[in-house]
């Protein structure tokens, strides 16, 4: 990953200084010239013709690509239009996904809602198209995610069946899900979905969340579905995925409680989830401490969707390099502490949630920039954040 933007500014400018007076012989360059002239002012003062673009200070020139640094998978999300699509956006998007990645999950499109159409009837189509992707780029598939409050489908809300029938449905989902994508191999035999997020957000605080799953199956729906997950794939690693586990110490030590009766009853579980949406100073100390006693569980750490908001006060307009330096250091701190606390056995990945800063679920109309990626594919100081954490620099 290089930058090319402000060398092309050079050039281009350059070219549009030897055109200039030359109006009928010049080259041909497209659009009007206020456009291209970075560097010095709208008018015609002579003065600021020679002035060398001001480089972006939110962005850097990456020399070293994310999964070359990591001795873990690194991974980031996508959706079966997206990988379809021939735009140029998204041309450079499989671009910088296959230089930077080696794992993938999709965004939405391998939830209940959109899987589960109607009653014992399932559409695998968008992840079959995402799996399909990773076969033959070599990636890993991350499932993600089969049960989620957030994600059920509208018939599924309103089922007027019993509560046995309901759990039918949920149990048959569950499998028909798992036991599909167990199918996918790549040419060694191996699976290309190698895990799922089984259940997702199933806390609320310390205590469990008030949901259809535990109004219809009752609060040990989550065992079950791990145990059904586990009876449609003997080998598929299963997670357990929530947010604030890092930051929010009474519902870490809620979850930790629950894995270890997991463990302690032969539930089947292989993994935790931390979702990681910092903020650009939250949280701080407590950062090293949830890695560190998530990783006492024994289970397998992924760090499942990393991003870094940095104007959670709605306290500014447009970044600034004071943020833009918090936020590089807190991916500096996530990838320096998942990479040296975390024992390598252990180390699942780390999964980033989107690319460019327009395309993040927090974008809200363009008042935060949580990503790696500025506007045009260019890595932003956030990523020679990430790059030194990775690469064992330590942050403090
Ligand atoms: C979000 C996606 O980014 C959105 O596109 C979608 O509309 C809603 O879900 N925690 C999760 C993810 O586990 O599935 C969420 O993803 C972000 C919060």
């Amino acid at each position: 990953m290089k930058i090319v933007k402000v060398l092309m500014i050079v050039m281009f400018a350059a070219v549009m200084g030897c055109s200039s007076g030359s109006d009928d012989s010049g080259p041909q360059v497209g659009g009007p010239t206020d456009d291209i002239n970075p560097g010095g002012s709208d008018d015609d003062d002579p003065s600021t013709d020679d002035e060398i673009p001001v480089e972006d200070p939110f962005v850097y020139d990456a020399t070293e690509d994310l999964k070359d640094v990591a001795s873990f998978p690194i991974g980031n999300i996508v959706s079966a239009n997206k990988l379809a699509s021939t735009s140029t956006d998204n041309t450079t998007f499989k671009q910088v996904l296959n230089a930077e990645y080696n794992s993938i999950t999709s965004e939405y499109q391998m939830k209940m809602n959109i899987m589960f159409t109607a009653p014992d009837t399932y559409d695998f189509s968008d992840g079959d198209a995402i799996v399909a992707y990773a076969k033959e780029n070599g990636l890993r598939v991350h499932g993600h995610a089969l049960i989620w409050h957030e994600a059920i489908p509208s018939w599924l809300n309103e089922f007027a069946g019993t509560d046995e029938e309901f759990e039918a449905q949920v149990e048959g989902f569950v499998k028909a899900a798992v036991a599909h994508f167990a199918e996918a191999e790549d040419d060694g035999g191996n699976p290309i979905v190698a895990s799922w997020d089984v259940v997702n957000e199933y806390f609320d605080g310390a205590a469990v969340r008030n949901s259809l799953f535990t109004q219809r199956i009752g609060n040990d729906f989550i065992k079950k579905a791990f145990q059904w997950a586990r009876e449609a794939d003997p080998d598929v690693k299963l997670f357990y995925n929530d947010y604030n586990i890092a930051g929010q110490v009474d519902k870490r030590n809620a979850i930790i409680g629950m894995v270890n009766d997991f463990i302690t009853n032969s539930i089947p579980i292989d993994g935790i989830g931390m979702q990681m949406h910092l903020n650009h100073d939250w949280p701080s100390s407590d950062l090293p401490l949830a890695i560190q006693a998530i990783s006492d569980t024994g289970l397998l750490v992924h760090l499942s969707e990393l991003d870094v908001k940095v104007n959670y006060g709605d306290d500014i307009n447009s970044l600034t390099e004071e943020r833009a330096g918090a936020q590089e250091l807190q991916y500096q701190r996530a990838g320096y502490y998942y990479t040296t606390i975390v024992p390598a056995a252990q180390q699942f990945g780390i999964t980033l949630w989107g690319f460019r800063d327009r395309d993040s679920w927090l974008y809200d109309n363009g008042s935060d920039w949580p990503l790696l990626y500025d506007n045009d594919f260019n890595t932003k100081v956030s990523h020679r954040g990430l790059v030194a954490g990775l690469n064992g620099e330590n942050p403090e």
